[in-house]
C-alpha cells in the first residue's frame, strides 16, 4: 500500500462515520480480499453489467480500435479503476503490434500487481506500466506530449453523483490535448428486477463484499465491528435511476477504532451510506459531460442494450 493511503483510509473513515447520515466510501471495498470478491461479483449471473461490456469488447473490437486509435501510431492507454482487466485484455490484444504502453490507474495496489502479472504472462510485447492511485489524484499524472486514449469502464463514473462526476470529468477533459479520446463505460437506465439483483444476489455474495468494509476497518485500523451485527441493504430509486447501497446496524450499540482513539455510536436500523450506482440515458450522459470539451463520436451498445461504451474526443 502506498504510505499515504492508509492515512487517508483513517481520515476518511473517521470523518463519514462522524456525519450524520454515517458515510463510507466504496473506493475503500477494494483491499485483496475486496478485489477477490468482485471478480466473484463479475462473474455471478446477476451481475449483467460485466458480461454486457466484455460482449462489446469481444465482438466489437474493431469499431472500438478504429474509433480510439484512428490517427494513432504512438500512444499511451490510460486505465482508469482497472480491477483485473479481464475486458481490457480483448484490447490490448488487438492493439498488440502498435506502439503504446498501457498505463492502468487503480487505488489498490493488489489489483495493479495483479493486472501488470496478467498482461506480462498473456500478451507479454505489450509494455505495462501500472499506477497505484486514486482517480482525483492521479490526473495530474494523465501527462506526457504522446496523444492520449483513456478508459474508464464498468460504470465506475456511476460511483460519482452527477455533480461529481461533472466536476471529474470537467479535470479529465482539461488534461487531455485535441484529439484525444475518452471511453466511458456506462450502465443504462431499465429495470429494478434486472438492477438491484446484480447488488443483491442469491448467494449473498454483494453483501459479503460491502461487509468486507467493516473487516477493512478492524483489519487496518483496529476497528471491534462485528459484522453479524450489520446488514447489506441495497436500494434502487427507479425514478432516479441509482441504485443506492448501506450498512445497516441491526442493534444499538457502539464500534470502537483504534488507530482513530474514538468509539462510534448506532441505532438500531441506522444506515451507513456506502454506495451509488447511477445508471444512465442521453439526458443523464448530457448532465454529467456538460461544460468538458469532450464530443461524443460513438455510441457502441451491447446485443441486450442493456450498457453502453460512450466514445468521446477532445475537442
Ligand atoms: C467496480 S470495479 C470495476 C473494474 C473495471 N473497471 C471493470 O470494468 O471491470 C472498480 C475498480 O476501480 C477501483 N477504484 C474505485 N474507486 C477508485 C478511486 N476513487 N480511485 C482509483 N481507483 C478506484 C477499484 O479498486 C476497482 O478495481
Amino acid at each position: 500500500m502506498k504510505d499515504n493511503t492508509l492515512e487517508l483510509f483513517a481520515k476518511e473513515v473517521e470523518e463519514g462515520l462522524s456525519q450524520s447520515p454515517k458515510r463510507l466510501s466504496s473506493k475503500w471495498f477494494y483491499d485483496k480480499k475486496g478485489d477477490e470478491l468482485f471478480v466473484q461479483i463479475m462473474n455471478m449471473p446477476e451481475y449483467y453489467l460485466t458480461k454486457c461490456e466484455e460482449e462489446i469488447f469481444a465482438n466489437q473490437t474493431e469499431r472500438l480500435t478504429s474509433s480510439l486509435i484512428a490517427g494513432f501510431d504512438d500512444f499511451d492507454l490510460f486505465e482508469l479503476g482497472a480491477g483485473d482487466g479481464s475486458k481490457t485484455m480483448h484490447l490490448l490484444e488487438a492493439l498488440k503490434s502498435l506502439n503504446f504502453t498501457y498505463r492502468p490507474i487503480d487505488i489498490s495496489l493488489n489489483a495493479i500487481e495483479q493486472l501488470e502479472k496478467r498482461v506480462a504472462a498473456n500478451i507479454p510485447e505489450i509494455q505495462v506500466e501500472g499506477i497505484q492511485d486514486e482517480y482525483f489524484e492521479a490526473l495530474s499524472k494523465l501527462s506526457g506530449k504522446r496523444p492520449k486514449v483513456i478508459l474508464f469502464m464498468g460504470s465506475n463514473i456511476g460511483n460519482m453523483l452527477d455533480d461529481r462526476a461533472n466536476e471529474f470529468l470537467l479535470k479529465l477533459s482539461a488534461t487531455m490535448q485535441s484529439g484525444d479520446r475518452l471511453l466511458l463505460g456506462v450502465d443504462l437506465i431499465k429495470d429494478e428486477s434486472i438492477i438491484l439483483p446484480a447488488y443483491n444476489d442469491a448467494q449473498g455474495i454483494t453483501s459479503e463484499f460491502n461487509l468486507n468494509l467493516l473487516d477493512r476497518i478492524n483489519r487496518e485500523l483496529g476497528g471491534d465491528f462485528n459484522r453479524e451485527m450489520f446488514s447489506h441493504t441495497p436500494q434502487y430509486d427507479q425514478d432516479k435511476g441509482i441504485a443506492y447501497s448501506y450498512i445497516t446496524s441491526l442493534a444499538e450499540q457502539d464500534v470502537s477504532i483504534k488507530a482513530l482513539d474514538r468509539t462510534f455510536h448506532f441505532q438500531k436500523e441506522e444506515k451507513v451510506f456506502t454506495e451509488v450506482s447511477r445508471k444512465y440515458d442521453d439526458r443523464a450522459l448530457q448532465a454529467i459531460t456538460n461544460h468538458t470539451s469532450l464530443v461524443l463520436k460513438d455510441k457502441i451498445f451491447d446485443s441486450k442494450s442493456y450498457f453502453c461504451d460512450a466514445i468521446f474526443e477532445k475537442e
